[in-house]
């Protein structure tokens, strides 16, 4: 089952509720929401009070990506904001596993991303312990961005290690996804993919989700 989750990144923020309740209404699984911090990624997006505001406006599970330095002091404001998923940066944790048992203690899922330029061997020892990995597509930052076909060869990876350790792995793939990409991730391992640009970028956001979806699962 492939799980789509459009990021909120592309959506028009000055009319949040309406857009958000748009793409539930057009099939989409889960939303995604980038947040950054200006120092880990060279980009400033948005923080808890608009998460919670969002949260209002739908019942999907809110996917919140963290590109923030020092997430650990965050996760709990995020959890408190109506957050389903949280996913930290390998990149960004001295303590990983300590930050993903700290997400895992809320009760929410605990996913872990790492960059296009990081290798999977920094999320093999935290296979067991999340619930998700996220494989950037793109280096984080902006939407909009070209894939990086380089990455396959990491979702496989992973997706390999996973088998034999931990089978229900969600591997989630962010970054230039749309419906040439889509059934490449799939075929190397992904199972939750997030899309902007192909989403939001588009006025039939219904047509959007279910041309993505037929491309990923045929
Ligand atoms: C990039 C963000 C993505 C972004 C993807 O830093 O993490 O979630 O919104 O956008 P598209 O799908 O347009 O590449
Ligand atoms: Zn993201």
């Amino acid at each position: 089952m492939i799980i789509l989750a459009p990021s909120l990144l592309s959506a028009d923020f000055a009319a949040l509720g309406a857009e958000v309740k748009e793409v539930q209404d057009s099939g989409a699984d889960w939303l995604h929401v980038d947040v950054m911090d200006g120092r880990f990624v060279p980009n400033i997006t948005l923080g808890p009070p608009i998460v919670d505001a969002v949260s209002k406006h739908t019942s999907l599970p809110l996917d919140v990506h963290l590109m923030i330095e020092n997430p650990e002091r965050y996760i709990g404001d995020f959890a408190k904001a109506g957050a389903a998923v949280i996913t930290v940066h390998a990149e960004a944790c001295v303590h990983l596993h300590r930050v993903i048992h700290q997400i895992k203690e809320l009760g929410l899922k605990a996913g872990v991303a790492i960059n296009p330029g990081t290798p999977a061997s920094a999320v093999r020892e935290v296979l067991e312990d999340v619930d998700l990995v996220l494989v950037m597509t793109v280096n984080p930052g902006f939407g909009g961005q070209a894939f990086i076909p380089s990455t396959l060869r990491k979702i496989r990876q992973i997706r390999e290690w996973a088998n034999e350790v931990h089978p229900d792995l969600l591997i989630e793939v962010d970054g230039g996804i749309a419906e040439a990409t889509a059934p490449l991730v799939v075929e190397a391992g992904a199972n939750v993919l997030v899309a902007g640009n192909a989403v939001f970028g588009r006025s039939d956001r219904a047509a959007a989700i279910e041309s993505i979806r037929s491309a990923a699962t045929q």
